[in-house]
């Protein structure tokens, strides 16, 4: 009996992916650049099943039939590439709320293929690993890796990998995840990030931003400046956002409550904390700060959002 279980950890993008050059190879238009998060993961475990249909189960129930078609097209594929018909059964767990704009699908996938590296006995390294992450969403691509990770977008499927820049930052960054809703979002981050590319005028200008700002982020990181590192993030997720703004039509993922969070971030920072926001394919914001200033910022968000789910977050490790 072969062991499969795996766990993936989520990230959080500070240098946004958001458009595919490549829709079926899941190609993007620029780099990007994450944290993987010790809080925030997937467990998966597969197996061979004498059946007529693969199996896929979430959270301990029978998938929804859009989750299932999503795995399955990820199963055909590491299927053709084994040259087996053999049908699977999935059982993933998410400790992480699904499809609310918190990288359930990078957890899911990383988490995915490499239960199935196991499964099929691939032995892949962690670069063609996190390739194969890739086939199933972008952002998985990044998960296989702890730490601060950069997605290289390559010109092919052999060129388009992830690789860790720091796998454990000597860097007293904390996150904290402000969950005001964890429903699943209306228009997946692959609907939204097609949107922006074929209807947003200012998506042209997009690559260029995002070179701009991985080059004073990596900057950023080597000199440990931390509230540079939150600064960057910051812009560079506005700039994201605003490709959802001048899309036609135009749409957004924030809500009431994302844009007071966003002001209360203000306001710690005009009192000296170091807290800056980042966003990603939902309402729900990630406040970047320090180890000295977490413990306070908690305190103020919860004390102004005593709904909110407020979760600590460091960074966390690779596939395992
Ligand atoms: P998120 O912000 O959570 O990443 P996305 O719209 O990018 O939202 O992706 C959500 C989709 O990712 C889900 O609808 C499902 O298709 C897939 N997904 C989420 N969790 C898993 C998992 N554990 N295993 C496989 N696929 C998953
Ligand atoms: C805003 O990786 O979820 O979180 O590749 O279509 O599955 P697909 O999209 P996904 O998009 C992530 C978008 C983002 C930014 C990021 O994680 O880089
Ligand atoms: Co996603």
């Amino acid at each position: 009996m072969i062991m499969t279980k795996t766990t993936a950890h989520t990230n959080i993008a500070l240098i946004k992916y958001w458009g595919k050059k490549d829709a079926a190879l899941h190609l993007p238009y620029t780099d990007s650049l994450s944290l993987t998060l010790d809080g925030y993961y997937t467990t998966t475990t597969t197996h061979f099943i004498d059946a007529a249909q693969d199996e896929i189960w979430l959270d301990h129930q029978l998938a929804d039939a859009a989750f299932a078609a999503r795995v399955e097209k990820f199963l055909n594929l590491v299927r053709t590439l084994n040259h087996s018909q053999k049908r699977i059964c999935v059982q993933t767990i998410n400790h992480v709320p699904t499809a609310a704009g918190l990288a359930s699908s990078a957890s899911g996938f990383a988490a995915l293929a490499g239960s199935l590296d196991k499964l099929f006995q691939m032995n892949l390294s962690k670069t063609d690993l996190s390739r194969l992450a890739r086939r199933g969403s972008g952002s998985a691509t990044r998960s296989i890796f702890g730490g601060f990770v950069q997605w290289h977008q390559g010109t092919d499927d052999a060129s388009s990998f992830a690789e860790a820049i720091d796998e454990n930052p000597n860097l007293p960054i904390r996150l904290l995840s402000v969950v005001v809703n964890n429903q699943e979002k209306k228009i997946t981050s692959t609907k939204g990030m097609l949107q922006a590319v074929e209807t947003s005028p200012f998506y042209a200008q997009w690559p260029q931003v995002v070179q701009t700002d991985l080059k004073s982020m990596l900057q950023a990181l080597r000199n440990h400046d931390l509230e540079l590192i939150g600064q960057i993030a910051e812009d560079n997720c506005l700039a994201m956002h605003a490709l959802n703004w001048t899309s036609r039509p135009a749409f957004t993922y924030f809500t009431a409550a994302t844009y007071q969070i966003i002001n209360l971030v203000h306001q710690l920072r005009a009192q000296g904390y170091l807290a800056y926001y980042t966003i990603d394919a939902g309402p729900n914001v990630k406040i970047i700060t320090s180890i000295a200033d977490l413990a306070q910022v908690q305190a103020r968000v919860q004390a102004n959002f005593p709904q909110a789910q407020v979760t600590k977050l460091k960074p966390g490790p690779g596939i395992r």
